[in-house]
């Protein structure tokens, strides 16, 4: 049977804006993690304290910490490849610190610079680091499905960096489906393999759509038990080191399906389409999430 409730982490305002060419003010994304955390999700990805020559788009993460009302219980994660993110964290008051890594060996190197050895003993630092000041620790593996650069991801590959991120001390590992290449039959191996390597409680999908499999992949990993899911509300992003990759699963889309299933969430979905469509408007084009658009049409 399935679970009878999921948390749901909006991953918009970070993995869906940080591969947009055109800046986007931190006004608007200040309004936007707002509506979000009003929609009544329990965990937003609001920033990314990544070198700004890399990911130009997540500069203004500070700016946005600072400008966003914080909803009481809610959680405000941010990634942090380094101390001098984490430094930067630390002062915009972030409440998890996401470390990075990669399944595989090339998108380690093209993503963060370094191999997953050199990323581990890089992070090690950021979690002690965390720890020390009573933050969350998330990590989240890259390409556990597949990559744009060496193709196929051996299981072995994903049980090797969730094993060392259980060893960092993580509170939450995402399994990340960064180009989404899987299916529903790649999911379950994947998954119970992250299973046998950390509580099953922790671990969460994150799925991008790029060959729209990503809720297909959210139904097979609901099978395995996995309770945690990422989401992008509008179906915004894309990794601008995964070329061609597009946006997580949309938000919407995935409260849709949920509500089907009588899965609780606590999230008000309609209050989520709005934000949907408020984004898409200042980013001039339209969402890409077939719920949301449906659910605004009416
Ligand atoms: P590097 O060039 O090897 O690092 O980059 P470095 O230590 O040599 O530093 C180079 C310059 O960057 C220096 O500045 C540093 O000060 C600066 P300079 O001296 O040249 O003026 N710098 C920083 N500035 C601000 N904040 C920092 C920071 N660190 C260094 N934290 C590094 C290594 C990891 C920094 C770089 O590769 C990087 O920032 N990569 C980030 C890539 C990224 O953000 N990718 C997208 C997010 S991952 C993702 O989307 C996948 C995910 O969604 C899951 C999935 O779908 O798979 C999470
Ligand atoms: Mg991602």
């Amino acid at each position: 049977s399935l679970p009878k409730k999921v948390k749901i982490v909006e991953v918009g305002p970070r993995d869906g804006l940080q591969n947009e060419k055109e800046t986007i003010s931190a006004e608007v994304k200040i309004e936007l993690v707002n509506r979000l955390t009003a929609a009544g999700f329990p965990n937003v990805e609001a920033a990314s304290f990544v070198s700004p020559k890399w990911v130009p788009q997540m500069a203004t993460s500070s700016e946005v910490m600072h400008g966003i009302t914080r909803k009481p219980g809610v959680v405000y994660s941010a990634l942090v490849p380094n101390m001098k993110g984490f430094e930067a964290a630390l002062e915009a008051g972030v409440d998890e610190v996401v470390i990075f890594g990669a399944a595989s060996e090339a998108f380690s190197q093209k993503n963060i610079n370094c191999s997953i050895a050199e990323s581990i003993e890089r992070f090690r630092e950021v979690a002690t680091a965390a720890k020390q000041h009573r933050k969350r620790l998330r990590a989240a593996v890259s390409c556990a499905f597949g990559c744009p650069y060496q193709g196929e991801v051996p299981l072995d590959a994903v049980a090797d960096v969730v094993r060392r991120f259980r060893e960092l001390g993580c509170d939450e590992i995402d399994i990340a489906d960064t180009i989404g290449v899987a299916t529903p039959d790649k999911v379950k191996p994947v998954m119970e393999t992250a299973i046998r390597e950390f509580h099953i409680e922790g671990l969460s999908g994150h799925f991008h759509d790029t060959y729209g499999q990503a809720l297909a992949n959210i139904y097979a990993s609901l099978q395995t038990g996995i309770t945690i899911y990422h989401s992008s509300v509008a179906g915004l992003g894309g990794c601008p080191y995964a070329k061609g990759a597009t946006g997580n699963v949309a938000s919407e889309d995935v409260l849709y399906m949920m509500q089907g299933l009588g899965i609780e969430t606590g999230i008000d979905l309609n209050a989520v389409v709005d934000a949907g469509q408020f984004i898409s408007q200042h980013l001039g084009r339209k969402s890409v999430s077939r719920a949301g658009n449906a659910i605004a049409a009416k």
